[in-house]
């Protein structure tokens, strides 16, 4: 039906405006009585089996809602009918900002992937926790990031702000410096800042009577070096693990013609390299911490190659544009029958 009828449809129209119609659209049929259990009984998945613990949280299934989606925790509740085990919110900044002009939002159909030059576009982080205040049982991952206007030497303050600020309502948080779409960001990757930056986070954190799992979100584009020097900073600073991966600025063997736009790209042809982002971490690690796998999910064969690579937990975006609700439960569902056999 999504696929056959529903994405056909949206896809004629603006891929921003089709964002905040749809979500529109899901907030106005989650306020009808009896939808909201409708698209529980539809997508949802309820199955002990499927209930993971990573670092420490109680996940009712290993696959979320990446980051990007709901940047401003608008429609985290009523996302959760859909069957994710957790939601990311975010990247949020202290201040509320634009973002890049439009047009930012591209899809390539062709290719089943999508390029954004977002550019961090959200209410600032106050707006986000007054609407967490009203969450109940919803799993949450923050994600924190960077005003643009801010340099790279005090990028450290913002980062401690969102922390403070999302502390008492989210369950874990991510640390992103990997999106290309905000000026340099991505030189906060580099082993020394990085080092310094997650330290502080790590430093706070353990100022608070419960610490909270703090998460690296890195880029596909980081060298093996690199990597092996992420793997090093984890350790070193013991943050409680990786999300691999984030989108990229590489446009290999694409075929639609907005493979010219600048930005990040996501989807389908993300899938390969950000697998083996992910199995390179775990090898040389020696699965020393856990994995959130992200990146060209558009079917349950593609997850579950995911958590064989070493992934605890998997996140969707654009696999869930492309695919559709009903792909949540179709991974979930998979998982299980490799749990039974
Ligand atoms: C993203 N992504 C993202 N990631 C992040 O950490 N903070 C963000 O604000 C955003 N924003 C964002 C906007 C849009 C339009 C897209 C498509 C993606 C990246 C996202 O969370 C994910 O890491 C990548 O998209 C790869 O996964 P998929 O989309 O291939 O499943």
């Amino acid at each position: 039906m999504y696929k056959l009828i529903i994405r056909p449809i949206l896809f004629l129209f603006d891929p921003e405006k089709v964002h905040y119609f749809t979500f529109s659209l899901i907030r106005f049929l989650s306020k009808i009585p009896g939808f909201p259990a409708l698209f529980q009984s539809i997508y949802g998945i309820n199955d002990p089996r499927l209930e993971t613990e990573v670092f420490g949280l109680k996940f009712k299934n290993p696959v979320g809602l990446a980051a990007g989606f709901d940047k401003d925790a608008v429609l985290y509740k009523e996302l959760s009918n859909f069957g994710f085990g957790f939601i990311e919110i975010g990247t949020l900044t202290p201040k509320g900002q634009a973002g890049n002009p439009k047009k930012r939002l591209f899809r390539l159909k062709e290719d089943q992937a999508i390029i954004n030059r977002m550019g961090f576009n959200n209410g600032g982080v106050q707006e986000a926790v007054e609407r967490l205040k009203k969450n109940t049982n919803v799993l949450i991952g923050g994600n924190i990031g960077k005003n643009k206007a801010t340099p790279n030497d005090s990028a450290v303050d913002d980062y401690l702000i969102c922390f403070d600020a999302l502390y008492d309502y989210v369950d874990y948080f991510v640390v992103n410096v990997s999106s290309p779409n905000t000026p340099n960001l991505r030189e906060l990757q580099e082993k020394e800042p990085l080092t310094q930056l997650l330290q502080t986070l790590q430093n706070k954190n353990s100022t608070k009577t419960k610490q909270k799992p703090i998460l690296l979100k890195i880029a596909p584009d980081l060298t093996d070096t690199q990597l092996l020097d992420i793997i090093d900073i984890v350790k070193e600073t013991k943050i409680s693990g990786v999300i691999a991966t984030n989108t990229t600025i590489l446009r290999e063997g694409l075929q639609s013609e907005n493979k010219v736009e600048t930005g990040g790209m996501s989807g389908k042809p993300l899938s390969k390299r950000s697998t083996e982002v992910i199995r390179f971490l775990s090898e040389k690690s020696n699965n020393a911490f856990p994995i959130i796998g992200v990146g060209g999910i558009h079917s349950p064969d593609d997850a579950i190659e995911k958590l064989e690579a070493g992934a605890s937990l998997v996140q969707l975006y654009t696999g869930f544009i492309y695919e559709g609700p009903a792909l949540v439960k179709a991974i979930n569902k998979k998982i299980l029958e490799k749990i039974l056999n």
